[in-house]
Parts: structure tokens; C-alpha cells; sequence
């Protein structure tokens, strides 16, 4: 299947300058996610994988039916204020302005293998950050899958030890 054409690009949101891709087109048409998700499982085949991590929002919707579909836990990295226990917490610049991401401190223990997901590698900021909050608290990070990735914006650079895993890059 070729992902791209289930993927609506929004010129100029949300700001100038900014190509939005956005996946609520894939998302709604059923046979399109599953098979993304499909896709995905199979690109991870070969990793051990305990427990996947997502950042907030469109994270979960990538994270959790991975997790799933392979039968291993889901661990949300929400921004801050929204989760109730003690968390850890680390500031990080996206493409567009800034946030703080935060996770529980017991969510991953110490030596479990982490898969992080996301829907979009763009500057790699948000994963970086969670992979920060990851080994702080002595998760071991497999990989880290998107749906898409931006690659005129480097993100990679910003995780040089973990291995990488896309289903659709633009511009190509
Ligand atoms: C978007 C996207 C990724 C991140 C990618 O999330 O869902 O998480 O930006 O950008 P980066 O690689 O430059 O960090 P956003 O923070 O807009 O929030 P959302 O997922 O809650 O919509
Ligand atoms: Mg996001």
C-alpha cells in the first residue's frame, strides 16, 4: 500500500512555512491504519521488544494498537500536568514552539526493552526527549517506529545510537 496517498498534506498549518502531514485521513479508513500497523509489526520483527512507550497524542494512536498487536505493554509519555503519579519530566523544542513531556518513574523498569513510537519523525525533539526519560529511569531503548518521516529535517542526527524504523518519507 502506498501510505502517502492516505495522507492529507496541509500547506501552511500551523504555521507558514510548515507542510503538515496529517494521518486523520489514514486513521478513518480502516483497511489503511490496519495496514500501517501491519507494516510496522513487521519492520520490528526482528527486535526483542517489552513494552512500548508513546509521546502524547498522536503517539497512542500509533503506540497502542503496536502494543497490541504484539501483546506487550503501553506506557504513555504525556505532556506535563496530565499524569497522576510522580513523574520524571524533560523541556524539549519542537519544530514549532516548546513543551515538557513527563512519564511516571515506575512506568519502565530497569532493563526493559523499550520501543518508542510515534506518528512523525520531524526534527527528532520529542523522541529524543523520550528517550531521555527512558534511560533515566534504566529502560533500555530498541528502536523507535513512525509512520512518517520528515527527512529534510535531520531528525536522525538527534538519535544517533537507536535504530530508526519509517514506513513513508517525504519529500521522496
Ligand atoms: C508532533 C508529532 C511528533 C512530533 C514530531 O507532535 O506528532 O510527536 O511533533 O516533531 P519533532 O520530531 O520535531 O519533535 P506535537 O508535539 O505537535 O503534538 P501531538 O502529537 O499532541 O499532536
Ligand atoms: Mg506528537
Amino acid at each position: 500500500m502506498d501510505f502517502k496517498e492516505h495522507i492529507r498534506v496541509i500547506p501552511d498549518f500551523p504555521q507558514e512555512g510548515i507542510s503538515f502531514k496529517d494521518i486523520t485521513t489514514l486513521l478513518q479508513n480502516g483497511e489503511a491504519y490496519k495496514q500501517s500497523i501491519d507494516e510496522l509489526r513487521k519492520l520490528l520483527k526482528d527486535l526483542k521488544i517489552d513494552v512500548i512507550a508513546g509521546p502524547e497524542a498522536r503517539g497512542f494512536v500509533v503506540g497502542a494498537p503496536l502494543a497490541y498487536a504484539l501483546g506487550v505493554g503501553f506506557v504513555p509519555i504525556r505532556k506535563t500536568g496530565k499524569l497522576p503519579y510522580k513523574t520524571i519530566q524533560a523541556e524539549y523544542a519542537l519544530e514549532y514552539g516548546k513543551d515538557i513531556l513527563a512519564m511516571h518513574v515506575d512506568a519502565v523498569q530497569p532493563g526493559q526493552n523499550v520501543l518508542i513510537a510515534d506518528d512523525l519523525l520531524a526534527t527528532g525533539g520529542t523522541i529524543a526527549t523520550c528517550v531521555d526519560l527512558i534511560r533515566q529511569v534504566g529502560g533500555n531503548v530498541v528502536g523507535a517506529a513512525f509512520m512518517i518521516e520528515l527527512q529534510d529535517l535531520n531528525g536522525r542526527e538527534k538519535l544517533p545510537d537507536i535504530e530508526v524504523f519509517t514506513l513513508t518519507q517525504y519529500p521522496f
